[in-house]
């Protein structure tokens, strides 16, 4: 029997379109979508709720659906790690840890999203090297660098066969924006669609790592489909596509939208945050070992995500 697929965190951003690109590739029969409290109403296909802290009822849920691979999704982000930072260290850590030890134990494929945010302010900031100094400074950031540094123990030690991206900031319509620090350039589009204005919450100069969510998507089952001997990160791979300030990403709306407004608002504690993290990436290990190559820059983004919010929210 064809094994099945276990997607945690299937309604965050990620998950809300890496489930229908697994449900078109594999048949929605075969995908599972672990959700704990928000299930949107429309969601058609597997759904199963749970939560990755709970290793027995994850145990229960891998035998009865014969699951093969899991897309391990659920965690908090940057700045609600920052307001719970117990709970980001419970969900991020404990969860990685329980399924982890579930891949370990039934044979499990495994992916697992690390961030931008592994890295802190002593990392270089220019196109920052995959290996390189890594002292992150938030507790989103520690459960990150932390986790990948258990991934790599879990296959080395176990021969765990988990695969892992540094996702920098991922823009996408489907899900609605999570408490994180480059969510300012989904936020954005919200504002301008509703009220033809929005007052990022960064510095106009703040420049960061970003990447449309086709390309995230599109990278990441591209590096589930790589043969296990052209892996040879298995902490996580640098990753990424464009890197913008909200200055430019405004300038760019504006060339579609004249009249948006928009003023520059630092929330100190999110500054905060994105100032510890890099400018630019240097991603030439996964573009070498599993051929990766984005496709979106800032117009195509900036155009898509109009389009798609448009049909959205019907405006
Ligand atoms: N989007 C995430 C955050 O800002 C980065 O991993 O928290």
């Amino acid at each position: 029997m064809k094994k099945a697929i276990l997607v945690t965190g299937a309604f965050g951003l990620v998950g809300s379109d890496l489930v229908p690109a697994l449900q078109k590739k594999y048949g929605a029969s075969l995908v599972f979508a672990l959700g704990n409290k928000t299930i949107p109403k429309d969601f058609r296909g597997q759904l199963v709720k749970g939560d990755v802290r709970d290793l027995s009822s994850l145990k229960k849920i891998v035998t009865k659906y014969n699951i093969g691979i899991v897309y391990h999704l659920a965690g908090l982000l940057s700045v609600g790690g920052e307001k719970h930072p117990d709970l980001a260290w419970d969900v991020n850590l404990n969860g990685l840890r329980n399924v982890l030890d579930l891949a370990r134990d039934e044979h499990l494929r495994m992916f697992w999203p690390s961030s931008i945010a592994a890295f802190g302010p002593t990392t270089p900031k220019d196109m920052t090297p995959q290996h390189t100094v890594i002292e992150p400074t938030t507790m989103y950031g520690i459960t990150k660098y932390a986790g990948e540094l258990l991934c790599q123990y879990y296959h080395s030690r176990w021969g765990v066969d988990v695969r892992s991206l540094r996702y920098p900031g991922l823009i996408g319509y489907k899900a609605p924006p999570g408490d994180g620090t480059t969510e300012y350039a989904v936020h954005i589009f919200y504002g301008l669609l509703k009220e033809n204005a929005y007052n990022p919450f960064l510095k106009a100069d703040a420049r960061l790592p970003m990447m449309y969510i086709d390309d995230a998507i599109r990278g990441t089952m591209q590096l589930m489909a790589a043969p296990a001997d052209k892996i040879t990160v298995r902490t996580s791979y640098n990753f990424t596509a464009i890197n913008f300030t909200p200055k430019e990403l405004v300038t760019e709306i504006k060339k579609l939208y004249p009249t948006f407004k928009a003023a520059y608002v630092p929330d100190p504690a999110k500054q905060r945050i994105a100032d510890g993290w890099p400018k630019s990436i240097d991603d030439t290990q996964a573009r070498k070992d599993w051929g990766w190559k984005p496709e979106f820059d800032l117009p195509t983004m900036t155009k898509t995500m109009i389009n798609g919010l448009k049909k959205k929210l019907a405006i």
